[in-house]
């Protein structure tokens, strides 16, 4: 495979694969059908390829089935397990199967995308383009291209791109087809064409667009994730601070927000970051990073990591306060599963890991989540689930808010008093109304706010300048 070769004509509108059906590559399978491209989707998992080719989304994702549905209807998408299917139908092939963390390590097990790759490479018998989406390690894509020259009868034929992914799960459809921008990383003017025909509704549009080399396409992916886990562990750290001086993270947080250089976004305190992408990404990176001796580079993940924990730890301790500082025997109310609202993923979930600490001490809990129930059950079967909202908090000692579903969010503080033993809540998210719950007669705490409801103050326009 030369960098300067062109395996072939670009085609118009060429025709997509996508490997791996999960959130990235369900999503993207259908956003891409729903542009107008013939796709196929592939996975070895015959039980998500059933699902899907019956129009059921195996995941929670708001808007993902109904367009589903409406693309299958159109005939423009199927789903296969069959890699010579794949090889045969794809002139793109998007290459989005997990890169996990791997068990004992930090690093990310790379062995479904490498399997991936040379799996379709031996294949593939007309031109096409390989593009990982998947997130992997800077310089993962050089090593891929040296596997597929080896796996592949017809290594002229084929080239390899990365296209990085940055959508979000509960605004997955909508990160796909509108994202703030597209970063191809190619080497050929022949990979960069295809890539431009593959994605052209959407640089229609003008989204922006960064052409680079492999290794920057790579890394801007983990780079941009780090940012984000920096800034959340960065107002967490603010909020530690905070917690020994009596000051408010809230009002703190607010006042850098209206700093255009410093933003809101990504600012909001509490309980910090879970998910199957930031806590993995930054121990990748960091790995990757000392792998490359380079490790003081980026030394400071450690930190944002070990931040991210002590949330979990202090979040415990706040519900121990207000439990009389012993957590035996107390019904707690656990109030969210999944690691952030509108998803059903509970990967690395803040919510349940404080769940099962509070368990561990011997506290009498349990949990309810409007949609991750089902996976919470199959991960933590030793914790106790409630069917319903008020079957949660009947008769509990301790309320926490673990995950900000709107269902909590928007819960009357005086109903909810009716049905618990004792009025405290915690406050994991800084996403409740503190002003009402202190007028229902609850004890109200946030890490990182003070107990004292007088040093409490927050204009109203200040009150969504802060946000995740
Ligand atoms: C993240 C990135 O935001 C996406 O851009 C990226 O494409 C994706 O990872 C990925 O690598 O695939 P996601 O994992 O869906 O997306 O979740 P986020 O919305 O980033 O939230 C991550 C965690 O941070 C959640 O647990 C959330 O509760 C927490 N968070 C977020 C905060 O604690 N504070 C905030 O201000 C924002």
């Amino acid at each position: 495979m030369s960098t300067t070769d062109t395996p072939g004509l670009v085609p118009e509108r060429p025709k997509l694969t996508v490997i791996g059906t999960g959130y990235l590559g369900a999503t993207h399978a259908v956003a891409m059908a729903s542009l107008g491209y013939d796709v196929l989707g592939v996975d070895v998992d015959q039980k998500k390829i059933d699902l899907l080719t019956s129009g059921e989304v195996p995941f929670f994702e708001p808007g993902l089935p109904e367009l589903l549905k409406k693309v299958l209807a159109t005939g423009k998408l199927r789903f296969t397990t069959s890699f010579d299917e794949a090889a045969e139908f794809g002139d793109v092939h998007f290459i989005c199967v997990g890169t996990p963390q791997l068990h004992g390590s930090q690093a990310a097990n790379l062995e479904y995308v490498e399997s991936a790759f040379t799996e379709l490479a031996k294949r593939i018998t007309t031109p096409a383009l390989l593009v990982g989406k998947s997130t992997v390690p800077v310089g993962t894509a050089t090593r891929l291209t040296e596997m597929l020259l080896e796996a592949s009868p017809n290594p002229e034929l084929l080239q390899l791109a990365w296209n990085p992914e940055f959508l979000r799960e509960g605004y997955a459809v909508q990160d796909t087809l509108r994202p703030d921008r597209l970063v191809f990383g190619v080497e050929s003017e022949w990979a960069e064409q295809m890539l431009r025909a593959a994605f052209a509704p959407i640089l229609e549009v003008g989204t922006p667009l960064v052409v680079a080399d492999l290794k920057t396409a790579e890394l801007v992916k983990v780079a941009a994730n780090s940012f984000l886990a920096t800034k959340i562990s960065y107002i967490n750290a603010m909020a530690e601070v905070c917690e020994v001086t009596g000051a408010d993270v809230n009002l703190l947080a607010s006042a850098l927000s209206y700093d255009d250089r410093i933003g809101g976004r990504f600012l909001k305190p509490g309980l910090g970051f879970g998910g199957g992408c930031l806590p993995k990404d930054i121990r990748a990176f960091a790995f990757r990073a000392e792998e490359l001796g380079v490790g003081q580079a980026v030394a400071f993940l450690h930190e944002v990591d070990a931040i991210n924990n002590r949330r979990r730890m202090r979040t415990v301790d706040l519900v121990r306060e207000l439990a009389g500082g012993d957590l035996r025997g107390k019904r707690i109310a656990c109030l969210g599963a999944a690691f952030k609202p509108n998803s059903d993923d509970i990967r690395d979930a803040p919510a349940l890991d404080v769940a099962d600490m509070l368990r561990a001490e011997s506290a009498d809990v349990v949990v309810y989540d409007p949609e991750a129930m089902e996976n919470a059950k199959r991960v933590y079967p030793q914790l106790t689930y409630a069917d319903t909202f008020s079957q949660c908090i009947k008769g509990a000692d301790v309320v926490v808010l673990l995950t900000e579903w709107d269902q909590f969010r928007s819960a009357d503080p005086e109903m909810m008093g009716e049905l618990v033993v004792g009025k405290s809540i915690v406050d994991g998210r800084h996403a409740l109304d503190a002003d009402a719950y202190r007028a229902a007669g609850w004890v109200y705490r946030a890490l990182g706010r003070p107990a004292d409801p007088k040093t409490v103050r927050l204009s109203e326009d200040a009150k969504d300048q802060v946000t995740v």
